[in-house]
């Protein structure tokens, strides 16, 4: 029995979808456990670059099962666009190969412009979401008057979906926005259940066997843990559970399949952000564009959801010991190190400073650390770039320097390290 949870440790964007492909080619089950089409994974794979947001990355490896798990929120426009590109791609999806929990919540375009409204009732304290409806699900969800992708099954779904849209409607008008015309949404939404009800099934049950059988059922994670709902930088968080832990309520696992779970935590280099809220080692000017790039490539600091460019900055160990203990980790993957070839020196956020205390942990939690000042450790880059090597001794001794250290600081291992965006361009150590 193995559970394999790969969980981002920062604010998402971290390349997940590299380390879940990789994890991918050894795993029955790919199961993804919360979010919906606010996440972005990138996979490239020799000239095709796979951008998914609802699907798992790992359905592109042939023996593998795809489940959207319970704990998810699904747009079912997105899903059945990505279907379709997937199949264009020629890789087989048929509900052989892809499973929806029934359980999942239905994002409908009443969330997404609820999102929109709530966003500019906000104002300057916007929390800069991606727009897709997320926040505005999960809010029905836990209201129990969300819909579920089980309803999509119901005879009179398109009836229950008129009455979400009169009461999303009376939202909107509130908020002073336009309401939704329900003939066309229900139409468009009639046709997406009948695509979808061969997809639908109860899907906990499933992975539960699977794991008592001895399969490989691998959670991937969406956004990161400092986004998470209850312990990420509040309210500057996404609204699900985006840690470890998660995977289990979000796919309806219970804690005898998690023993020994393996926590594989993706660390990117350097930390980036998108939205709002605290970063408490960001940078700007050219350290900045040096690190974002310039937009030119598909792994370039620019959000794959909505194209925006991502705030950039030292790596925050304080902020990654946060992440070990939340998740549990036995194991970190760190990615992007080829970004930081050519620097003369690279930071680590060690600690952080206020009112003359040194703080190594996050006593708190990560609520106002706008009052905290970064301490760094300053350690010598390299020049060499790294993206062509395959093993742990070909990486240039000032890049293992950095990475020994980052695993010294939090206690949790470095087992893989990425040195660029193609599949074969991974190192375990
Ligand atoms: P929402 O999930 O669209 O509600 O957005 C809430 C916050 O999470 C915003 O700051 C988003 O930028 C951020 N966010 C959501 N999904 C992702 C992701 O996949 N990567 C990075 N940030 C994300």
């Amino acid at each position: 029995m193995t559970l394999q949870i790969v969980v981002g440790t920062q604010w998402g964007d971290e390349g997940k979808g590299r380390i879940v492909d990789w994890f991918s080619a050894g795993a029955d089950y790919v199961a993804r456990y919360n979010g919906g089409d606010n996440a972005g994974h990138t996979v490239t794979v020799g000239s095709q670059v796979y951008k998914l947001h609802l699907v798992p990355s790992g359905i592109i490896h042939p023996q593998v099962i795809a489940v959207l798990g319970n704990g998810m929120v699904i747009n079912p426009r997105t899903l059945l666009d990505e279907i379709a590109l997937l199949r264009q791609a020629g890789v087989d999806v048929s509900p052989r190969r892809l499973r929806i929990s029934s359980f999942a919540h239905l994002i409908t375009p009443a969330h997404r412009a609820l999102d929109a409204a709530l966003e500019a009732a906000r104002g300057k304290t916007s929390i800069g979401t991606t727009g897709r409806g997320i926040g505005p699900a999960y809010t029905d969800k836990a209201a129990r008057r969300g819909l579920r992708m089980g309803n999509m099954l119901d005879a009179n779904f398109v009836e229950q979906l008129g009455e979400h849209l009169a009461e999303a409607n009376r939202m909107l008008e509130l908020l002073g926005a336009p309401p939704l015309d329900p003939e066309p949404v229900c139409r468009e939404y009639g046709q997406y259940a009948a695509a979808l009800k061969d997809y639908i099934t109860e899907t906990s049950r499933e992975l539960h066997s699977a794991l008592r059988a001895g399969k490989t059922v691998l959670a991937e994670g969406a956004q990161g843990t400092l986004l998470d709902l209850d312990f990420g930088t509040y309210p500057f968080v996404t609204s699900s559970s985006t840690i470890a832990p998660g995977a289990l309520t979000g796919l309806g696992l219970g804690l005898d399949v998690a023993a020994g779970a393996r926590v594989i935590g993706v660390v990117k280099a350097f930390q980036t952000r998108v939205g709002s809220g605290p970063f408490p080692t960001e940078v700007s000017g050219s350290l900045a564009e040096r690190l974002r790039g310039t937009g030119a490539h598909p792994w370039d600091e620019y959000g794959t959801t909505t194209g925006r460019p991502r705030r950039v900055g030292w790596l925050d160990v304080v902020l990654l010991r946060y992440a070990v203990r939340l998740n549990g980790l036995s194991d970190l993957a760190v990615t992007k190190l080829d970004i930081l070839s050519g620097l003369e020196t690279v930071h680590l956020c060690v600690a952080y400073e206020s009112n003359g205390r040194r703080h190594e942990h996050l006593e708190a939690g990560p609520f106002s650390l706008q009052s905290f000042q970064p301490v760094y450790e300053e350690l010598p880059g390299w020049a060499e770039p790294v993206s062509a090597c395959r093993c742990w001794n070909d990486l240039p001794s000032a890049a293992r320097a950095y990475l020994d250290r980052i695993a010294d600081l939090c206690g949790v291992p470095v087992r893989f390290v990425s040195v660029g965006p193609e599949r074969e361009q991974m190192i375990e150590r």
